[in-house]
């Protein structure tokens, strides 16, 4: 453990200079110091290269125009061969970098007389450039006042540096909502910042095709437009000429447009400009609804395959890289079990079932890009069949996902549900969270880790416009940023966030719209034996004003002070703000203060650990669910009739009991069939002598369409005028012990769409008055 040992005390020595550090460095870099003094950058301060290649040439007008475009002076840049290096310059060295030097690697010496950089290619140079940045105030990023700058102080420093991963991505889903260019350009801006290098670019899917192929101008003229719920015309497309921009646009910043064509599921934008792409033929919509569609492409069909060959053509002209992304994702069998085409398809090809053909498909598609020398990438579903063996796999649904493909001799990037997806709330990934991810999956021998490519922040944008995708990437992207460039063992939390609340200026100066590292403000309820609940907000994040609402019934609203102490039925809220720019959305809770907070629950069967409510008091805590079934107040439960037991202690007289249950029928949550509640009465209490009885009452439901599209929340009641005088208020019956025997369905009853799939049946609250 030698080994270990010397790199934390090597860890331990660098980070004082980090947390004193005036600037934050992100990511941080393998080796810092940051030493006394400054570097003046002015008027006479010139930009020099000691080869003349054109790349680095590139690195140096950089410079140039940077420094340019925020001051009242541009430097200018010329080659330098001599070895007496002049004072007040910045030198881009490759003469001195050493055989060792990783291609993204390089050195930043910053002292009073001159800077100097060296690297072993242009990415390297350009890559120290982006540290130096971070040496430089924050106001380096904005022109606001040039005129008036007449210098710059770069602090002095020594920084060897090299990331840690080749691949260190982010996804940018233009299909569910289109990002208009300059929005692209500045997002790859900042990702060169933060020295990020691939731009995995999801140009179609279901809702849209975005990107101009001349061979078929109906994928753009009818795919990229949709029609939304309320009759409004949605879409865009980029024009070749448009890409071209953008790829060179991100070749100049070290960064790969890798392109995903998804296929063949997430194709209805081209199936609606297209039918015959399809097995039904059917004319369909463009639709505006998200999720997985059954019509896919027609695998059974040659025009199929030879109108793919033709897309891929002109995607592999307009960008070079060397991976293709060909999707490959959530692809239902539906249609292809029911066409005569594909079972003729399989036949012919002699495979046993839908994945086999599905398999037959990718690998036939990326046979068209291999034989133009590029490599496919597909989502993690590919590993369900044969593949190409220098297939690059994504993995999305779990990491373990990552060691399978690798030990099947695949490289892999990782870009896992659990911590990359940006489109998740705050509340499931937060930037701790992202921070805490590993692209390596921990059971994966040493010897196999070269073949995790690294990994990818993925942002999805079904409930994104271009305005909401700024607070969703960032902060978290400087988290993700990190953990692909940084040593594993050089990561530390604490001093992360400490770097990051130095940072905010400096993506203030970007103009950039950050939203939360964390959930913003949460609403703590508290319980004691009065009945009541007190709700209190709290915050994780530094920095921010938090304010508590009282939502009335009348529809107004009203700032409450915390603690906020509430009885009966109503609505809390809280809101986060910071420095005026930054407001959270409302956070809104249901609640209902009653007699049964605080009994105990049993159960006949275990809540999902995915589903918890917050554990064993949820049913009995006063807080009610929303309709989202991931709410955090909702419990969930397979496997269909169950019983649930409420002790109540000391006995209470009861005259209303009121049930939640969730129906989200699209994502498998349906009302149970019946419940019954059979109620004790307590010893002593007004039933006679018979201190045992228990009345089985039906409930009455209020789910009078169990089929609903919309997920609501449903509230099965049983009240005293259901002709039982026994519970009527005033009544001293007390009952110290409610059975609540539920009949729900084990599996997904033959209407719907995932007939036989597991049916989940959601509990928020057992609510007694
Ligand atoms: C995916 O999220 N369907 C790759
Ligand atoms: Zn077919």
């Amino acid at each position: 453990m030698l080994f270990l040992r010397i790199h934390i005390s090597f860890v331990i020595l660098l980070l004082p200079a980090f947390l004193h550090a005036q600037h934050a460095l992100i990511p941080a870099p393998v080796r810092a110091a940051i030493q006394p003094g400054a570097f003046h950058i002015d008027e006479e301060t010139e930009v020099l290269y000691d080869v003349d290649s054109m790349d680095v040439r590139a690195v140096a007008e950089d410079i140039c125009e940077r420094i340019g475009r925020v001051s009242s002076f541009r430097p200018s840049a010329r080659l330098h061969t001599g070895t007496t290096i002049p004072r007040n310059s910045i030198l881009l060295s490759l003469r001195e970098a050493t055989e060792n030097m990783l291609p993204e690697g390089y050195v930043l010496r910053i002292a009073p007389n001159g800077a100097r950089i060296t690297a072993s290619s242009a990415a390297g140079m350009f890559y120290a450039v982006q540290t130096m940045r971070q040496l430089l105030p924050a106001r380096f990023e904005s022109t606001a006042g040039r005129d008036t700058v007449r210098g710059w102080d770069a602090t002095c420093c020594l920084i060897v540096d090299a990331p840690r991963f080749a691949w260190r991505g982010l996804m940018l889903d233009c299909a569910r909502h289109f990002l208009d260019v300059d929005f692209i350009k500045h997002t790859l801006d900042v990702m060169a910042l933060l020295k990020l290098n691939r731009l995995h670019w999801h140009l179609s899917d279901d809702q849209g095709w975005r990107l101009e192929i001349k061979r078929y101008p109906a994928l753009t003229s009818v795919g990229a437009w949709r029609t939304e719920a309320d009759g409004r015309r949605y879409g865009g497309y980029y024009t070749q000429q448009q890409v071209r921009d953008i790829v060179a646009y991100a070749a100049a910043r070290n960064i790969t447009v890798v392109p995903e064509i998804d296929m063949p599921g997430h194709m209805r934008a081209a199936i609606a400009a297209y039918p015959v792409l399809s097995c039904t033929q059917e004319r369909l919509e463009v639709p505006h609804t998200w999720g997985v569609f059954k019509d896919v492409l027609c695998p059974g069909r040659d025009e199929t395959l030879t109108f793919m060959d033709d897309v891929l053509d002109e995607v592999m002209a307009l960008f070079p890289s060397q991976w293709i992304h060909l999707g490959g994702d959530e692809v239902p069998p539906d249609r292809w079990e029911a066409c005569s085409r594909c079972r003729a398809r399989m036949e012919n090809e002699g495979l046993q079932d839908v994945h086999a053909l599905q398999s037959w498909f990718m690998t036939r598609m990326a046979g068209t890009l291999a034989a133009q020398g590029r490599r496919m990438i597909g989502w993690d579903e590919i590993l369900s069949g044969p593949l190409a063996p220098d297939a690059v796999v994504q993995c999305w649904r779990s990491i373990d996902s990552a060691t399978a493909a690798v030990e099947r001799g695949h490289d892999v990037i990782v870009s896992p549900t659990s911590h990359a997806y940006f489109d998740y709330p705050l509340s499931r990934i937060d930037m701790e969270r992202v921070y805490a991810f590993d692209p390596i999956p921990t059971d994966l021998k040493p010897s196999k880790q070269g073949h995790i490519l690294g990994g990818e922040a993925e942002m999805w944008t079904e409930r994104a416009p271009q305005d909401r995708i700024e607070r969703r990437l960032y902060p978290r992207l400087l988290a993700m940023a990190e953990v692909l460039w940084t040593a594993e063992l050089q990561r530390n939390f604490s001093n992360f966030r400490d770097r990051v609340t130095k940072y905010y200026p400096r993506l203030d100066s970007l103009g950039i719209r950050y939203g939360f590292e964390t959930l913003p403000v949460q609403l703590l309820p508290s319980y004691d034996s009065s009945g009541v609940i007190t709700f209190d907000t709290k915050t994780r994040q530094g920095g921010l004003q938090l304010q508590c609402l009282e939502f009335q019934s009348n529809g107004s609203v009203r700032e409450v002070a915390t603690p906020f102490i509430a009885t009966g039925a109503g609505e809390v809220g809280a809101m986060a703000r910071k420095n005026d720019r930054l407001q959270s959305d409302t956070l809104r809770l249901c609640y209902d203060a009653h007699e049964a907070m605080l009994a105990r629950v049993q159960y006949s069967r275990p809540y999902s650990p995915h589903y918890t409510g917050g554990g064993d008091s949820a049913l009995v805590d006063g807080i009610l669910g929303s309709v989202d079934h991931r709410d955090g107040h909702w419990q969930g439960f397979t496997g269909g009739d169950m019983v649930i037991d409420i002790r109540l202690d000391p006995p209470r007289s009861v005259h209303e009991l009121q049930l939640g249950f969730l129906q989200h029928t699209r994502a498998g949550i349906l009302p149970p069939d019946s419940v019954e509640a059979e109620i004790r009465f307590a010893a002593g209490s007004r039933d006679d002598n018979d201190t045992r009885v228990v009345l089985t009452l039906p409930l009455r439901s209020a789910a009078a369409d169990r089929k609903g599209e919309t997920p609501r929340r449903l509230v099965y009641s049983l009240e005293g005028d259901t002709g039982e005088d026994r519970i009527r208020p005033g009544s001293d019956s007390r009952f110290d012990h409610i059975r609540l025997s539920i009949k729900a369905p084990k599996s997904l009853p033959a209407w719907h769409r995932n007939n036989g799939g597991t049916a989940w049946l959601f509990i928020d609250e057992c609510v007694l008055h």
